[in-house]
Protein backbone atom coordinates (compact mmCIF):
# COMPACT_ATOMS: atom_id res chain seq x y z
CA UNK A 1 0.00 0.00 0.00
CA UNK A 2 1.33 3.47 -1.03
CA UNK A 3 2.21 5.84 2.20
CA UNK A 4 1.53 9.35 1.40
CA UNK A 5 2.74 12.28 4.43
CA UNK A 6 0.79 15.47 4.33
CA UNK A 7 2.76 17.96 5.84
CA UNK A 8 1.65 21.44 6.54
CA UNK A 9 3.03 24.45 7.84
CA UNK A 10 2.94 27.06 9.74
CA UNK A 11 -0.65 28.71 11.01
CA UNK A 12 -2.12 26.28 9.19
CA UNK A 13 -3.78 24.86 12.82
CA UNK A 14 -5.54 27.91 12.73
CA UNK A 15 -7.63 27.00 10.05
CA UNK A 16 -11.09 27.79 10.56
CA UNK A 17 -11.06 30.96 12.62
CA UNK A 18 -7.84 32.11 10.50
CA UNK A 19 -8.95 34.98 8.26
CA UNK A 20 -12.04 32.88 6.78
CA UNK A 21 -12.68 34.94 3.64
CA UNK A 22 -9.07 33.81 2.62
CA UNK A 23 -8.80 30.24 3.73
CA UNK A 24 -12.64 29.17 4.46
CA UNK A 25 -14.67 27.94 7.55
CA UNK A 26 -12.87 24.49 7.52
CA UNK A 27 -10.53 23.30 10.27
CA UNK A 28 -7.00 21.35 9.58
CA UNK A 29 -8.82 18.60 11.59
CA UNK A 30 -11.98 18.34 9.33
CA UNK A 31 -9.33 18.70 6.16
CA UNK A 32 -7.35 15.63 6.88
CA UNK A 33 -10.25 13.57 7.66
CA UNK A 34 -11.80 14.65 4.54
CA UNK A 35 -8.63 13.81 2.64
CA UNK A 36 -8.09 10.72 4.61
CA UNK A 37 -11.03 9.61 3.63
CA UNK A 38 -10.19 9.68 -0.35
CA UNK A 39 -7.03 7.86 0.46
CA UNK A 40 -8.73 5.40 2.04
CA UNK A 41 -10.72 4.84 -1.07
CA UNK A 42 -7.75 5.20 -3.28
CA UNK A 43 -5.87 2.75 -1.13
CA UNK A 44 -3.47 5.10 0.30
CA UNK A 45 -1.81 5.13 3.77
CA UNK A 46 -1.99 8.91 5.05
CA UNK A 47 -0.24 10.43 7.53
CA UNK A 48 -0.20 14.11 8.78
CA UNK A 49 1.62 16.25 10.35
CA UNK A 50 1.41 20.19 10.93
CA UNK A 51 3.94 22.03 12.58
CA UNK A 52 4.96 26.05 13.43
CA UNK A 53 8.49 25.17 13.19
CA UNK A 54 10.54 24.80 10.55
CA UNK A 55 13.34 22.44 11.84
CA UNK A 56 10.40 20.41 12.71
CA UNK A 57 9.13 19.87 8.98
CA UNK A 58 12.99 19.36 7.55
CA UNK A 59 12.55 17.13 10.23
CA UNK A 60 9.94 15.36 8.83
CA UNK A 61 10.97 15.42 5.77
CA UNK A 62 14.15 13.62 6.93
CA UNK A 63 13.08 11.06 8.10
CA UNK A 64 10.23 10.21 5.96
CA UNK A 65 11.79 7.51 3.43
CA UNK A 66 13.10 5.94 6.07
CA UNK A 67 9.67 5.31 7.71
CA UNK A 68 8.54 3.79 4.75
CA UNK A 69 6.69 7.22 2.83
CA UNK A 70 6.53 6.99 -1.03
CA UNK A 71 5.78 10.18 -1.45
CA UNK A 72 4.78 13.96 -0.01
CA UNK A 73 2.00 16.43 -0.09
CA UNK A 74 2.88 19.88 1.95
CA UNK A 75 1.27 23.12 2.34
CA UNK A 76 4.55 24.85 3.56
CA UNK A 77 2.75 28.18 4.28
CA UNK A 78 4.31 30.96 4.58
CA UNK A 79 7.47 28.98 4.39
CA UNK A 80 7.11 28.48 0.99
CA UNK A 81 7.83 32.40 0.40
CA UNK A 82 11.58 31.49 2.56
CA UNK A 83 12.47 28.19 3.19
CA UNK A 84 15.72 27.94 1.12
CA UNK A 85 16.33 25.06 3.96
CA UNK A 86 13.11 23.32 3.51
CA UNK A 87 13.96 23.31 -0.35
CA UNK A 88 17.32 21.92 0.37
CA UNK A 89 15.49 19.04 2.27
CA UNK A 90 13.16 17.93 -0.12
CA UNK A 91 16.19 17.84 -3.08
CA UNK A 92 18.17 15.87 -0.61
CA UNK A 93 16.01 13.02 0.14
CA UNK A 94 15.11 12.73 -3.08
CA UNK A 95 10.84 12.02 -2.60
CA UNK A 96 8.31 13.61 -4.82
CA UNK A 97 6.04 15.54 -3.33
CA UNK A 98 3.28 17.87 -4.66
CA UNK A 99 3.11 21.38 -2.92
CA UNK A 100 -0.59 22.95 -1.77
CA UNK A 101 -2.02 26.46 -1.01
CA UNK A 102 -5.58 26.81 -0.27
CA UNK A 103 -5.42 30.23 -1.67
CA UNK A 104 -4.45 31.45 -5.27
CA UNK A 105 -1.22 32.90 -3.88
CA UNK A 106 -0.37 34.59 -7.13
CA UNK A 107 -3.52 36.67 -7.21
CA UNK A 108 -2.46 37.94 -3.25
CA UNK A 109 0.69 40.24 -2.42
CA UNK A 110 3.80 39.82 -4.51
CA UNK A 111 6.20 38.66 -1.86
CA UNK A 112 3.71 35.09 -1.90
CA UNK A 113 4.42 34.80 -5.91
CA UNK A 114 7.52 33.05 -5.41
CA UNK A 115 7.77 29.73 -3.58
CA UNK A 116 11.33 27.84 -3.23
CA UNK A 117 9.78 24.52 -3.33
CA UNK A 118 7.55 25.42 -7.21
CA UNK A 119 9.88 24.58 -9.09
CA UNK A 120 11.27 21.11 -7.72
CA UNK A 121 8.03 19.87 -6.75
CA UNK A 122 5.97 17.28 -9.49
CA UNK A 123 3.79 19.97 -9.52
CA UNK A 124 1.58 22.85 -7.42
CA UNK A 125 -1.91 23.26 -6.91
CA UNK A 126 -3.20 26.48 -6.12
CA UNK A 127 -6.69 28.37 -5.40
CA UNK A 128 -9.21 25.79 -4.49
CA UNK A 129 -9.10 25.60 -1.10
CA UNK A 130 -9.37 21.93 0.58
CA UNK A 131 -9.96 20.86 -3.44
CA UNK A 132 -6.09 21.76 -3.48
CA UNK A 133 -4.83 19.12 -1.02
CA UNK A 134 -7.75 16.34 -2.64
CA UNK A 135 -6.38 17.28 -6.20
CA UNK A 136 -2.65 17.00 -5.68
CA UNK A 137 -3.50 13.11 -3.79
CA UNK A 138 -5.00 12.69 -6.86
CA UNK A 139 -1.98 13.43 -9.00
CA UNK A 140 0.46 11.93 -6.33
CA UNK A 141 -1.72 8.57 -6.63
CA UNK A 142 -1.61 8.39 -10.33
CA UNK A 143 1.92 8.90 -10.05
CA UNK A 144 2.37 6.33 -7.56
CA UNK A 145 0.49 4.00 -9.48
CA UNK A 146 2.66 4.40 -12.85
CA UNK A 147 5.96 3.90 -11.23
C1 LIG B 1 -0.93 29.45 2.07
C2 LIG B 1 -0.44 30.70 1.33
C3 LIG B 1 0.76 31.31 2.04
O1 LIG B 1 1.19 32.48 1.37
C4 LIG B 1 0.42 31.68 3.46
O2 LIG B 1 1.56 32.16 4.14
C5 LIG B 1 -0.21 30.55 4.21
C6 LIG B 1 -1.21 29.74 3.53
C7 LIG B 1 -2.21 28.88 1.43
O3 LIG B 1 -2.50 27.71 1.69
O4 LIG B 1 -2.92 29.58 0.71
O5 LIG B 1 0.05 30.34 5.38
O6 LIG B 1 0.08 28.45 1.97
Amino acid sequence: MARVLVLNGPNLNLLGSREPAIYGHASLDDLIARLAATAAAAGVELSAFQSNAEHELINQVHAAKGNGIDAILINPGAYSHSSIALRDAFLAVELPFVEVHLSNIYNREPFRHHSYLSDIAAGVIVGFGPLSYELGLEALVRRLVAR
